[in-house]
This record gives C-alpha cells, sequence and structure tokens, in this order.
C-alpha cells in the first residue's frame, strides 16, 4: 500500500492497513515523503510497522542493504494525491513510493490500483486528463468511476475516502 499526502492519510492504518490484513493480506506500507512526516509526527509510522510486522517505508534503501519488504501482489495508493498521480503518469521517481509505483506499472501481471483524492480544481488542470488517459493505457486500475464519484473529482472539496470500496476493488481484480 501506498500511502501520500493527502487529508485522510492519518486513518490508513485504522482504515485500510487493519482491514487488509483482517481480509488474510499480508500488507507492506510505503509512504510519500509528505505522508511519512505527517503519519511521523502522530506516531502512525511506528504502529504501521507493528501492525503489519515490516517496515513503513519512507526512505529508499542504501545501496547493497536488503530489501525491506517482500514481492508485492498488487499495489494499492490509497490517498493518492494530484502530484503523485501526476508524477507516475510521466515516469518520475523521486521518491520511495514513485519508484516502487513506477516499477509495479511496468511489472507484467502485477495490477495497481490508485484511488486520487482530489477536488475539481486540480480536475480542472489541463493537464490531468492526460495523466489519467496515460495511466489507464497502462492498466493502473484508476478509480475515477462513478462508483467513486461521490467521493472523487466531481466533488467540491474531496469530502471522503470510500476504504472498503478500494479494498473490495482490490479483491475483485485479484480474485
Ligand atoms: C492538510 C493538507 C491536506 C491536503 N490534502 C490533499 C488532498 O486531499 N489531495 C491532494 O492532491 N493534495 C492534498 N494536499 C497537498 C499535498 O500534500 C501536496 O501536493 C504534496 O506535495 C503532495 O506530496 P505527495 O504526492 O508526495 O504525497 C494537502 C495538503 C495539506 C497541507
Amino acid at each position: 500500500m501506498i500511502g501520500c499526502g493527502a487529508g485522510g492519510v492519518e486513518r490508513l492504518r485504522g482504515e485500510l492497513v487493519e482491514p487488509a490484513i483482517e481480509r488474510g493480506w499480508q500488507v507492506a506500507v510505503t509512504l510519500t515523503p509528505t505522508a511519512g512526516e505527517w503519519l511521523r509526527a502522530i506516531g502512525e509510522v511506528e504502529r504501521i510497522s507493528q501492525v503489519t510486522g515490516l517496515a513503513c517505508r519512507v526512505e529508499a534503501r542504501l545501496p547493497g542493504a536488503g530489501r525491506p519488504h517482500p514481492d508485492i501482489d498488487c499495489y494499492v495508493a490509497c490517498p493518492a494525491t494530484a502530484n503523485t498521480v501526476a508524477k507516475l503518469a510521466l515516469g518520475i521517481a523521486d521518491n520511495q513510493a514513485l519508484t516502487t509505483l513506477g516499477e509495479a506499472i511496468g511489472t507484467p501481471g502485477v495490477p495497481v490500483v490508485v484511488f486520487p483524492k482530489i477536488n475539481a480544481t486540480q480536475v480542472r488542470h489541463p493537464a490531468w486528463q492526460s495523466h489519467v488517459d496515460a495511466l489507464r493505457t497502462a492498466g493502473v486500475h484508476l478509480l475515477l468511476d462513478d462508483q467513486f464519484a461521490a467521493h472523487g473529482p466531481r466533488s467540491g472539496n474531496a469530502p471522503g475516502i470510500p476504504w472498503s470500496g478500494v479494498l473490495d476493488t482490490v479483491e475483485r481484480i485479484t480474485d
């Protein structure tokens, strides 16, 4: 799982990580630097590591250091910021979360699910649609459909994150 610096990421453990573990998944979490700073400040980086049994990653490993996470069956970026979606679409990998997501997109057979928590102003940016098109063409499951519309780009203040709907989508596409 990847968490970005969007409102609601502070609930990542309780709303997505722990429910996924309860559904039988092993979960490894990587945060963007912004999300890492936010969650570290409230003790959540440590708590996520405790409940997953794996280091909650923010920084890249040093060359020669072992990989802290096992191979991943399915990537879920939730919440994803407009910033991370844009960089992912362009192939930018300037932090560990983007590095891992970008490699996942290039790995055949590994699903990538992205829930952008964005508002109407971000959707109206002239580059937004081309980012959406690029990611969908690459096979990314971008959760912008009607099912998620109440939480996503058509709502002015991006009110919430449909955590269980995201998890249901993961289970459907990995079934
Ligand atoms: C309190 C707060 C809430 C934010 N919520 C969002 C959000 O919901 N969606 C979004 O795209 N950006 C949001 N931002 C802006 C991002 O944090 C900012 O663009 C940041 O550079 C994203 O970095 P990241 O994509 O590496 O996590 C928020 C910023 C703050 C301070």
